[in-house]
């Protein structure tokens, strides 16, 4: 994970000594670097510079203000899902210009925010949802443009969870439909139906099923092409897969150099929508042991953070690389299992793993958990979220705090007729 590196037994995110932060801020927390983030933005781009794709980051792998506002200060633009994520998006001065607005679910609300602020694109994933969006930008007299979002029937080889461009799933809508839709576009007056979008899923390692995916979008947009409807955007998605342990994942480059020749011959404005493959390896969670406990069966590491700050391995048996935040060389490695204080047997961070033989008080690192980490958190057993840290060469900063048990309480009300 670049960053993340050694010096001497102390592991740095960039200039920073991680057990100086943990001293600063106590532990669990998440720690950012901003270099990762930006520079793996800067190869996306770099890799299709030749046709200047709007790149817009996936909010929702990490959606901390500080970590949108370096991207959208480097030129990113941002993909949201849900009326929240505009919220943030704003605060983080992106142009509504560069907003794409992706999701099965847009309710009125969302969908009328969305049109007021002006975003780019809505990539719709229904019929339904261009009634809805004709409805309301009639209602506002603004017309809304919008992409939509083909389901291209492709399986995408990775875990079942994160696969979206199958016919079971619920994402997009099948070609046939789709094609209807623009057919009949006259009967939507307030939308401007211009863009076609496509995402297969998450954590794709491998060209191939993009390849598979964005051939039949492309025979589709020509045969729409043939039919005299006009295609102006072409959003292809995020998907781009990361290194987690030794998944040997596609460069950027070499990304770049199998979708170039399938898209090069039409002049779309084609979009970007990566997520991990900007934030995976620009965090990683940082968590104290609490005790360890031998079983007749089992070795414990039991640390102080949980399922509820990161649920990838609970959810998906997702791994994740643990290392030493200080190395003690003195220590042998044994086979255990790290694990934090949740009620739930699933909740874990790593199974029968080799790790050094940790002792009470040793600070952990789980990498690899800048995307879909913090994003993913939530209060169970009443536990505050963790606070987040961006470092940027030898300074950080806290850029969200940590919750008090305060604030879980706020807005709970016991009702008058139990008192
Ligand atoms: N665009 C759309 C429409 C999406 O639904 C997603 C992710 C992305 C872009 C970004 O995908 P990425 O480049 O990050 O693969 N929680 C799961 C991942 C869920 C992905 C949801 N959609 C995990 O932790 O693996």
């Amino acid at each position: 994970m670049r960053n993340f590196d050694y010096k001497k037994n102390d592991l740095y995110c960039e200039s920073v000594a991680i057990k100086d932060i943990a001293k600063k801020v106590g532990t669990p927390f998440y720690v950012y670097s901003y270099k990762s983030f930006t520079d793996s933005y800067t190869e996306l781009a770099k890799a299709f510079k030749s046709i200047k794709p709007l790149i817009c980051y996936s909010t929702k792998a990490n959606s901390n203000i500080a970590v949108l506002t370096a991207l959208v200060k480097k030129g990113s633009g941002l993909d949201i899902v849900s009326g929240g994520e505009l919220y943030r998006a704003l605060k983080a001065g992106v142009k509504p210009n560069k907003i794409v607005y992706a999701g099965v679910g847009k309710t009125d609300e969302e969908i009328k925010f969305a049109i007021q602020k002006g975003i780019l694109l809505f990539n719709v994933e229904s019929a339904a949802e261009v009634v809805a969006i004709n409805r309301v930008a009639t209602k506002l007299k603004k017309k809304a443009s919008i992409s939509i979002r083909v389901n291209p029937d492709v399986s995408a080889n990775t875990h079942d969870y994160i696969t979206t461009g199958k016919k079971e799933s619920k994402f997009g809508i099948d070609m046939d439909t789709a094609r209807a839709l623009f057919l009949d576009k006259n009967r939507y007056p307030y939308v401007n139906m211009c863009g076609i979008h496509v995402h297969i899923g998450s954590q794709i390692t491998t060209g191939e099923p993009f390849v598979r995916a964005f051939r039949k979008v492309m025979i589709f947009v020509t045969n729409l092409e043939n039919q005299g409807i006009k295609i102006k955007f072409l959003n292809l998605g995020g998907g781009l897969g990361i290194t987690y342990d030794n998944e040997k994942p596609q460069t950027a480059a070499e990304y770049a150099s199998k979708i170039l020749p399938l898209i090069k011959s039409k002049k779309f404005k084609v979009i970007f929508e990566p997520g991990r493959f900007i934030a995976g390896n620009a965090g990683a969670f940082v968590t104290q042991v609490l005790y360890t406990k031998k079983t007749e069966a089992k070795n414990f590491i039991i640390v102080d953070g949980a399922m509820n700050d990161l649920i990838r391995p609970s959810l998906y048996e997702a791994y994740h690389d643990v290392k030493p935040v200080m190395k003690n060389i003195k220590l042998k490695s044994i086979k255990s299992d790290i694990v934090g204080p949740i009620c739930e047997t699933g909740d874990f961070f790593a199974k029968d793993r080799r790790v050094p033989d940790f002792q009470d008080k040793d600070l952990l690192a789980i990498m690899s958990a800048g995307a879909y980490g913090f994003t993913m958190a939530s209060n169970y057993n009443t536990r505050p979220r963790v606070c987040e840290v961006m470092v940027k060469g030898n300074q950080f900063e806290v850029i969200r705090k940590r919750e008090t048990i305060e604030d879980l309480v706020r807005g709970e009300k016991i009702p008058s007729f139990l008192k």
